[in-house]
């Protein structure tokens, strides 16, 4: 997302400027050029020697700097930016902005720049519960500034309250956010992840070796391009992404109910989850003991989401299933395609080094209605997440008779 994007941070004087140093060497990492700003206050926390390290361009701390060939540096650095970042922004660099105040290098890149740009405040609690600094908040808001909000926790002065740097990852998203365009806006996305269990007794269930890493990757990144993304998702170790609402379920018939109560009002259902076909008759209430030396567990079937969602697709909407195959992926991609009324169904050879369950990787075949097959390279899973929206969107915009 990052990849030759040209960020500017302007970094202010609090305490919190020693962590813009993780935050630059992250952009750094994700290939971005950072340029970086930086008052005479935020100078007594950090050096600007430690930016220009990390960033490999020099570190502008003088509006009247005008030492190279042909610009003005204020005007020219925030001509040359496709995101500001203003990072810790304190309660002074926040009541400057929201009064056209320009009197140093970093408030006046503010003013000066046509670009998105984002406060990620951090001060003392009473500082940013001041009435004073709401309302200048509100007011950059209002004039379509974006805001990460701090986090609540210890600060620095001693005292606990709201006012900490909000997270690396949280800012990362954020930044991630405003540099993807918004191609989903308005839409929702309904997203099923990682696996089902099935409980035998109080202490075991069936499950299979889904991570949800695929189902959380696809769910992101629709939130990323705009969409309110609802991620109905099973037992997974994965931190929900913040922009997606999740509802955690556990077993088929959960997940069944879940996905029903939010699929008439979602655009774009995207099933990922590896749902168990099957679960055990009778579940014991207290722990099965052992006796024979084999035991058999009579099973009955599970709702076949997908085929329900299938049943009742309405005639907007656009609905896309996985199938994660061993054997004869191409026999059964298609004829799930088709029984299950499918706009896209995305198969995966889960034997193959790098694809299916719990790797970070993915290799897909991409089955479309009119017989159409696409072989999609190995790649991440955010990036299969992306070829998928994309496709998605396509069929959504025909449908929608939009261009
Ligand atoms: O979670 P990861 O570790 O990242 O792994 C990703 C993945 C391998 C789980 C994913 O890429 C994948 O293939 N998901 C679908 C797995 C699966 O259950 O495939 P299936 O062929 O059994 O089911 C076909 C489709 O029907 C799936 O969209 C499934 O969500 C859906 N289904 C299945 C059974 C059922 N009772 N209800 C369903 O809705």
């Amino acid at each position: 997302m990052l990849e030759g994007k040209r960020i500017t941070l302007g970094i202010t004087g609090g305490i919190a400027a020693y962590k813009t140093a993780e935050l630059v060497s992250s952009l750094v990492k994700a290939g971005a050029d950072v340029q970086v700003a930086m008052t005479t206050s935020a100078q007594k926390f950090i050096t600007p020697l430690t930016f220009e390290v990390l960033t490999g361009n020099p570190v502008h701390t003088d509006l009247f700097q005008n030492d190279f060939s042909g610009g003005v540096l204020h005007i020219d650095l925030a001509q040359k930016t496709d995101l500001l970042l203003i990072v810790p922004a304190t309660a002074n660099i926040i009541g400057k902005a929201a009064n056209g105040i320009a009197d140093d290098l970093v408030s006046t890149l503010i003013m000066a720049a046509t670009c998105p740009i984002m406060f990620c405040p951090a001060m003392n609690v009473a500082m940013y519960n001041n009435p004073i600094c709401q309302i200048n908040i509100s007011k950059l808001k209002d004039c379509g500034y974006h805001f990460v909000e701090p986090a609540s926790g210890r600060l620095a002065c001693g005292v606990t309250g709201k006012g900490r740097l909000a997270e690396l990852t949280t800012i990362l998203q954020s930044i991630d956010q405003i540099l993807t365009p918004q191609d989903l806006a308005g839409l929702k996305v309904l997203v099923t992840a990682g696996p089902t269990r099935e409980p035998l007794d109080p202490v075991r269930y069936l499950t299979n070796r889904s991570s949800g890493k695929m189902g959380y990757a696809i769910a992101n990144a629709a939130a990323l391009r705009g969409a309110k993304v609802i991620l109905v998702s099973g037992p997974t170790h994965i931190t929900p992404p913040d922009l997606v609402d999740i509802v955690q379920v556990e077993t088929a018939i959960e997940m069944h109910d879940a996905v029903l109560k939010h699929s008439d009002s979602s655009d774009l259902i995207i099933k990922a989850a590896a749902v168990a076909d099957y679960r055990p008759v009778e579940i014991s209430d207290h722990k099965i003991k052992k006796q024979a030396d084999s035991m058999t567990v009579p099973l009955q079937k599970n709702p076949d989401i997908l085929g329900n969602l299938g049943t009742r697709k309405q005639e907007k909407q656009v609905l896309v299933g996985f199938a994660a195959e061993t054997h004869d992926l191409e026999l059964y991609a298609k004829s799930k395609l088709i029984n299950k009324n499918l706009d896209l169904l995305i198969a995966n050879d889960v034997t193959l080094p790098g694809a299916g369950f719990d790797s970070n990787t993915n290799i897909v075949r991409i089955f479309w209605t009119d017989g159409t097959i696409e072989a999609l390279p190995k790649m991440e899973k955010g990036q299969v997440a992306e070829e998928i929206l994309d496709r998605a969107a396509k069929i959504l915009r025909t449908r929608r008779g939009e261009s």
